[in-house]
Parts: structure tokens; sequence; C-alpha cells
């Protein structure tokens, strides 16, 4: 795992996002995996400007996405969709049919199957987007005694629900249950990029950075197996 260790938020989105440009540079045909939350806006923000420049463009590009709540319908506008499309999608062109997001309207596995084989279809990610929770899970893969190796649906945390609540009206309208990429399709990406920032990623970060095991009760340290793992934190979440 590298671990670049940035100014602030504004930094870390830079950094991150001149990664992700050299890829596309170099393969405009990139395959990526993309997260949702507060912590790649900024990145998806200087992939927008670096498009809107004419640097990069989107036109071969496709993506998946990690992950997204169960029984939210696609124009709620805490749905993950819609959160996609109001950060990044409706601001850089791809190709018709070229973005993918799981989708689950009820708390049924065969949703997590049918998301599988698209991910099959899909095949390996250039590079794959992650945020860290509080707890350490990594897409909606929560701290458990086993972890999931392919899509599924989960239960949130407490944590996680209550981290969430920031987004919705209280923590009642938060969503208990998510569909989520597991651990397997989360590795099958040739690069991983894990941002992180604000005092309240510090302690997962420590036990990331850290750590000298890998615990299912700290979902992102399954990361330190993967050969191509970029973590970019900011000095909040690094020194606490
Ligand atoms: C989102 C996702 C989650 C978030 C994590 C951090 O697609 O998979 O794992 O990355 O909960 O969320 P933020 O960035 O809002 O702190």
């Amino acid at each position: 795992m590298k671990v670049i260790v940035c100014k602030d938020y504004d930094d870390m989105s830079k950094k991150a996002a001149d990664l992700v440009i050299s890829n596309i540079i170099e393969k405009p045909q990139i395959k990526l995996g993309l997260a949702t939350g507060s912590s790649p806006i900024g990145l998806y923000e200087n992939l927008i400007k670096a498009n809107d420049e004419g640097e990069i463009s989107f036109r071969y590009a496709k993506s998946v996405n990690l992950d997204e709540y169960v029984g939210i319908s696609a124009d709620n506008d805490q749905s993950y969709k819609y959160f996609m499309k109001k950060n990044f999608f409706d601001h850089v062109s791809f190709n018709e049919g070229a973005n993918i997001l799981p989708s689950a309207p009820e708390n049924d596995e065969k949703y997590a199957k049918d998301y599988d084989k698209i991910l099959d279809e899909f095949g390996q990610r250039d590079i794959q987007i992650l945020g860290i929770g509080e707890n350490g899970h990594i897409a909606f893969n929560e701290p458990a005694d086993k972890l999931n190796r392919r899509t599924s649906i989960v239960k949130l945390s407490e944590s996680t629900i209550e981290a969430n609540s920031r987004f919705f009206a209280s923590e009642e309208d938060v969503p208990r249950y998510a569909i989520s990429m597991g651990l397997s399709d989360i590795f099958n990406a040739r690069t991983i990029i894990l941002l992180a920032n604000g005092k309240k990623k510090h302690e997962a970060v420590k036990k990331l950075i850290e750590g000298t095991s890998i615990d299912p009760h700290l979902p992102a340290s399954f990361l330190a197996l993967h050969p191509n793992v970029y973590i970019y934190v900011d000095e909040e979440a690094y020194r606490g």
C-alpha cells in the first residue's frame, strides 16, 4: 500500500485525480469502479475540470459503481444513482449505457446475483475508487466475522447509519440495507485508490496503515493483500 499524505481535502482530491487522469490519457477506453459519499466529490470535480479543458474524455470509458441503498428509487435525491448523476455523470459525456450501478428495489439476494453477472461481463476494472467508513468498511462491507466475496445484500451497521444520517432528514430515514460489491470484486481491479479525509476517519486510517494483521472487523485491512493500492489521506485523517 502506498500512502500519500495530503495537506487537506482539496490536495487529496487533486493528487488522486492526477493519477486517474494519467491513466485515462494512457488508456481512453478505461474501465472505472466508482464510489459515492463525500470523499470522492472533489476527485470527480477535478475529473470534470480536466474533461472540460479537453485534457481527457470519457467517450470510450465505462464505469461500474460499488453499492446502492436497498429500496430507494433512482429519482430519490439520496440514491447513489442520483448522487452519481449530480456529481459526475451529468457533467461528462460517457457513451450511452456505459455506467452501471447496482439496484435492489427490495431486500432480495436475487439482485445481488444479477449484479455479479453484470460485473463478470464488465471484466477487470483498471481503477477502483474507494472511500472508507469510520468503522473501516469499504463499499458496504461492514465489520463482521466473515466478509462477502461477491455482491450481497448487507445490513448496515449502527455506525454507518449514524455516519450517513448527515445526508438524510433524520437517522430513521437512513435505509437499513444496501446492495454492495464484495471483497473479490473490489480486488478485481488493477489499481485501487482509497480516499480518506477528516478527523473522523483517523482511527480507521491508523489501523489500516499501521495494522499488522488482516482483520474482517476492519474490512479495509484486506487491501494490504492487493499489489497496487494508493491511499490518499489528508493530514487530519492521518494525524488525528
Ligand atoms: C460509497 C461507499 C462507502 C463510502 C464510505 C465513506 O459508495 O462505498 O464505503 O465510501 O462510507 O463515506 P464518506 O465518503 O461519505 O465519508
